[in-house]
């Protein structure tokens, strides 16, 4: 999808289709050129309401308020309701909130994420056929726009955009063709045409590096675990950041075998490694004055003879032992030797990791959203604001030392499973940090995707599927560092 931003009037661009957006009901607006054909349709304007106008070449849209999740949603349904239409270019005019333009890079988002059908198991494909979005700088209350801004802003939508549905590929598909290597192999291409550092550590050097909680969650699938680390490096970075993704290509619970009905949707086990993956490319083509490490668990937790069991004691890479009382607790032991691999192979400002970890966290706050945690207040709560602004929702879970006893084991230094069955993802989320080293306690988030990494009913700008959860938010936050440290030098 190519994105053409002009000072031409909208009147002016030829394209195949407009596209108007109505805000708040409001019908008398200037850019409503079809109130009587709207009301026979019986179009009220609602949030994400649409009504296409073949006639007149020309989609409405309702969107409750000019806010960018209002725009961000209106805008993807939009292009949605164009699915089997055969219009392959549209323009559409600026909306912003009082001139803010970071609500046309909402549009665009929009656009890019509403587009995005996974088809590739379809034996036909139906593929959005819009190409060409042109944007007119004709704004909705005749604020003034300057076209370098919002070129950027459409740059950066763009990229964004694209780096979700990347990550939504991947967790898209399906196990048998997603495994380990393949995550790696798809790594490696994308490291390579992005011109970021990659390295792979097949099972001879993970035994060498002591990931033996890892390797134990690996042992009964035909398919060898990787872990995997990109690197972004540019010169004099004003941060060093981490990042770390639970890839679990498929969890069947191993020998504590999830029930038939649990089991389905676990290739989407993944989307924490899936997520690093997206950012990473995201962060190279945005070109982001800062270093960003990402690795990645790739590990398939499958059942046989060889599997790691319940009763067993392992041994994280930080030396910690681990009693294992339910094999389907495999995410956090994953992470735990990942997460000890990164802290000694990168002195990092923040770390992040990312994984759908608990469904505890989907049943303390749905479907939709994200929960953090960790130590650092500030740190959950930057988190938490740069989801809000990327599109994404996310809330901040509490540790607290009651849970924390709650993993403590009689036989070893923690166990796998807490001893109650409330508080789920705070209890993993503490488990998680046993193997935060003292000094990275306060650097250290962690993001519970489970929730709305995949969507089962469509929302939002979310069809059926992979919904990419973790890479617009963390890239509105990498953002976000970068503009603090320029403001911060120009003090
Ligand atoms: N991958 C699951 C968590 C999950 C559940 C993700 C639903 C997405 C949707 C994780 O490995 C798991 O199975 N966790 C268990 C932990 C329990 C055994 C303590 C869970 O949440 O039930
Ligand atoms: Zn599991
Ligand atoms: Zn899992």
């Amino acid at each position: 999808m190519n994105f053409n931003v002009t000072q031409l009037k909208i009147s002016e661009i030829k394209s195949n289709l407009e596209v108007i957006i109505v805000i708040n009901n409001d019908l008398n607006h200037t850019f409503i050129k079809d109130k009587k054909l709207l009301k026979k349709a019986g179009f009220k304007g609602g949030q994400d309401e649409t009504c296409l106008l073949v006639s007149q070449d020309r989609l409405y849209v309702g969107a409750s308020s000019l806010k960018s999740t209002d725009l961000r949603r209106a805008s993807a349904n939009a292009i949605k309701s164009l699915k089997s239409t055969s219009y392959h270019s549209i323009k559409v005019a600026t909306y912003t909130n009082q001139g803010c333009p970071y609500s046309i890079r909402a549009m665009v988002e929009g656009f890019v994420l509403g587009a995005y059908y996974f088809e590739v198991y379809k034996s036909k494909q139906n593929k959005n056929k819009i190409k060409n979005i042109t944007i007119s700088l004709e704004e909705y209350n005749n604020h003034e726009l300057e076209i370098e801004m919002v070129s950027s802003l459409v740059n950066k939508g763009k990229i964004t955009a694209d780096a979700t549905n990347f990550t939504r590929n991947i967790v898209n598909t399906t196990p048998d063709d997603c495994y380990p290597k393949i995550m790696a192999k798809l790594s490696k291409s994308m490291a390579k045409e992005n011109g970021l550092e990659y390295k792979v550590l097949k099972p001879k050097e993970l035994r060498s590096e002591k990931m033996e909680t890892l390797l134990a969650v690996a042992r009964a699938s035909r398919h060898k675990p990787r872990v995997i680390h990109l690197a972004h490096k540019p010169k004099n970075p004003k941060y060093v950041i981490t990042l770390v993704g639970k890839g679990l290509t498929y969890d069947s619970g191993g020998l504590s075998l999830k029930p038939a009905d649990y089991m389905v949707t676990m290739k989407s086990d993944k989307s924490g490694g899936s997520a690093v993956m997206g950012i990473m490319k995201a962060v190279s083509e945005l070109n982001l004055p800062i270093e960003v490490h990402g690795f990645i668990g790739a590990v398939e937790n499958m059942i046989g003879g060889d599997a790691y069991k319940p009763d067993d004691v392992l041994v994280a890479k930080n030396g910690k032992t681990i009693e294992i009382r339910n094999t389907d607790a495999e995410g956090r032991l994953v992470l735990a030797d990942v997460l000890c691999y990164a802290q000694q192979e990168v002195k990092a400002d923040y770390i992040f990791d990312f994984a759908t970890l608990t469904g505890a966290s989907v049943v303390a706050v749905g479907h939709y959203t994200s929960t953090i945690m960790g130590h650092n207040k500030e740190v959950k709560s930057m988190v938490v604001t740069q989801a809000q602004n990327s599109g994404e929702l996310a809330t901040a879970l509490d540790f607290n030392d009651y849970l924390k006893k709650t993993i403590n084991s009689p036989i070893a230094d923690v166990c796998n499973i807490s001893n109650t069955r409330y508080g789920g993802a705070i209890t993993a989320g503490q488990f998680l940090s046993e193997f935060i080293e003292d000094e990275n306690k306060e650097k250290w988030a962690h993001i519970d995707i489970a929730g709305p990494a995949f969507v089962e009913h469509a929302w939002g700008e979310n069809p059926y599927g992979a919904s990419g959860a973790g890479v617009r938010m963390m890239l509105r936050l990498l953002e976000n560092l970068v503009s603090q440290a320029h403001s911060e030098n120009n003090n």
